[in-house]
């Protein structure tokens, strides 16, 4: 369903490109998340050593490849160049009468505080509105994870509570704050 939806590059800002995950990509991320590892680890789940290299992305490229297809996730890579600088995912789409979707987000160590989190976030917001027509979008932060929170509400999100031991983060069950934003409010 959703590899009919003509998703396009889109530019950012100070030239970084958002495009959906391609299978040529395994290189670049592996890279990526190589350059990352160390800065990456106390805000996700905890990675095997082969999840570093390029078979092991294209492994997982393949699964979301796939998800994509069947339409449950919208995967998304920023790129400086050639260069991957972040990924920006919207996961367990669900439609019918919820019409939702996760959204999870990571930006380069050495790109941080540059806006580049909220510009991309803003425009997978845009997406799953205006392409993908769903109604409300939820993401979880770790409770002091502040400066994704300031992400989520420059994006339009509110907090719509705690959850304790809501997701397995560096190895251990901890709470998060949700925030959701409704897409269609004025609907
Ligand atoms: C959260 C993250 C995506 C933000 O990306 P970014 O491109 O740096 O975001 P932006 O530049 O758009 O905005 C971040 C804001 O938070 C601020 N910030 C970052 N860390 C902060 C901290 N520990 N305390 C307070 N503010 C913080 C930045 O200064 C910036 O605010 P400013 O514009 O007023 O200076 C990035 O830091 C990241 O990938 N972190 C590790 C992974 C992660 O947390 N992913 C999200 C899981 S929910």
């Amino acid at each position: 369903m959703l590899t009919d939806l003509q998703l396009p590059a889109a530019t950012l800002i100070h030239g970084i490109r958002l495009a959906v995950l391609d299978s040529a990509d395994a290189r670049a991320l592996a890279a990526a998340y190589q350059r990352n590892r160390a800065y990456l680890a106390p805000w996700e789940p905890l990675r095997e050593d082969a999840f570093f290299t390029p078979a092991g992305q294209r492994f997982v490229i393949e699964s979301k490849l796939a998800l994509h297809g069947a339409g449950s996730e919208v995967p998304f890579v920023l790129f400086d160049g050639e260069r991957i600088i972040g990924t920006v995912t919207l996961t367990g789409i669900v439609r019918g009468p919820f019409l939702s979707a996760n959204l999870g987000y990571w930006i380069d160590e050495q790109y941080a505080g540059r806006g580049i989190g909220t510009a991309a976030v803003a425009a997978v917001v845009d997406t799953a509105h205006r392409r993908l027509g769903l109604h409300r979008i939820q993401a979880a932060t770790l409770v002091h994870n502040t400066g994704s929170q300031l992400v989520l509400q420059r994006s339009g999100f509110g907090r719509i509570g705690l959850a304790p031991q809501y997701l397995k983060i560096a190895g251990s069950w901890q709470d998060h704050l949700l925030f959701q934003r409704i897409l269609d409010a004025s609907m």
